[in-house]
């Protein structure tokens, strides 16, 4: 494990559920510790849908905020935005030399999104995957933390990584997913058949990070759950198994002990002791995640010292393929 590097990047877009921070965020602090780890804020990508430009650069920051609220540690790790290491772009344009149109044109992440903007199918949609390729590639990446939607992107990093090693020789590491270990799915409130997602219609049914605690405990009061009225996870009782997994990852037990702390006890209490674990947790990073985007120079110097970090990783990297795809770098 040691040596190994961990890339992995966030859009600055929408705001964050409870399901990223036990999903996504969490697991990334964990990393830090063991893995040389490139943590990135994707604003490059984000744009590739339409965004406001005051609130891209709002998100930006308070992204970064947060992670850092949560305990993402600028020593141990490079956290940086992606912008502001231009090896990133530089390097897409080369992959995008090594990607077919089909391949590109066939992710369904693309055709996803190409549905959902049919008034807005740039370029950049489809060459999403080629960028987040160059992401990953950049920093000699051995795994890729994602969910299991990013997969099939992570996929095409490894073939586009293997096809520009045999064209022009050993140059990238090819990577692996990481596909979130013993993090629970984290559903819908209101239809736990759903996955909880940032951008869902229905404000009851996602619990935001940012949501104070009494929009929590209100949420967590009108989830849905099912007819009999007994604590236990099963699959007929979709909506208190979601309960459950949200309260053991937010209390940091198992379900056993879950099911015997709520044993005897009705649904409304369940649902209370639910919304306060929660909102007790996310207390106190609300409350840093103020104080630090209250300290504006601290973070931009973060910010700046992480693009440097990232930067020279990158920079080797792409002299490289530079170098192999025959660029003339002076004698
Ligand atoms: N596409 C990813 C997402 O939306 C974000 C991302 C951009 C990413 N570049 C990456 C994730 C590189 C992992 C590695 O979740």
């Amino acid at each position: 494990m040691e040596g190994k590097t961990v890339y992995s990047a966030v859009q600055p877009t929408g705001s964050l559920t409870i399901g990223n921070y036990v999903g996504a965020i969490r697991n990334w602090v964990e990393l830090q510790s063991g893995y040389n780890c490139f943590f990135a804020i994707a604003d490059l990508h984000a744009i590739t849908v339409r965004q406001d430009p005051a609130e891209l650069r709002r998100r930006t920051v308070e992204l970064a905020a947060l992670y850092l609220a949560c305990g993402i540690d600028p020593a141990q790790c490079a956290l940086y935005v992606q912008s502001h290491v231009p090896a990133h772009a530089e390097l897409a344009w080369v992959l995008n030399t090594v990607t077919y149109v089909g391949e590109a044109s066939r992710m369904t992440q693309f055709k996803d999104k190409s549905a959902k903007h049919a008034d807005n199918i740039n370029m950049g949609l489809m060459d999403y995957p080629v960028l987040m390729a160059a992401d990953i590639l950049l920093y000699r990446t051995d795994l890729v933390p994602v969910g299991a939607d990013q997969k099939q992107h992570v996929e095409l990093a490894r073939d586009l990584a293997l096809r520009f090693n045999n064209r022009y020789g050993e140059t990238f590491t090819v990577p692996e997913p990481l596909i979130g270990r013993n993090t629970a799915k984290i559903s819908s409130l209101q239809d736990p058949s759903k996955k909880m997602s940032k951008s869902d219609e229905n404000p009851n049914a996602s619990v935001f990070l940012s949501d104070d605690r009494d929009a929590i405990l209100r949420k967590f009061k009108r989830a849905v759950t099912d007819s009999d009225n007994c604590v236990r996870a099963s699959s007929e009782k979709p909506g208190i198994t979601n309960l459950l997994n949200i309260y053991c990852a937010f209390a940091g037990v198992t379900l056993e002990e879950a099911e015997r702390t709520f044993d005897g006890k009705g649904y409304g209490e369940f649902k209370l002791a639910v919304g306060e674990t929660v909102a007790d947790r996310l207390a106190p990073v609300q409350a840093e995640q103020r104080r630090i985007l209250a300290d504006k120079a601290y973070l931009s110097e973060t910010l700046a010292a992480g693009a440097e970090r990232a930067s020279r990783a990158a920079g080797r990297t792409l002299g490289k393929v530079f170098r192999k795809v025959g660029f003339y770098r002076g004698e």
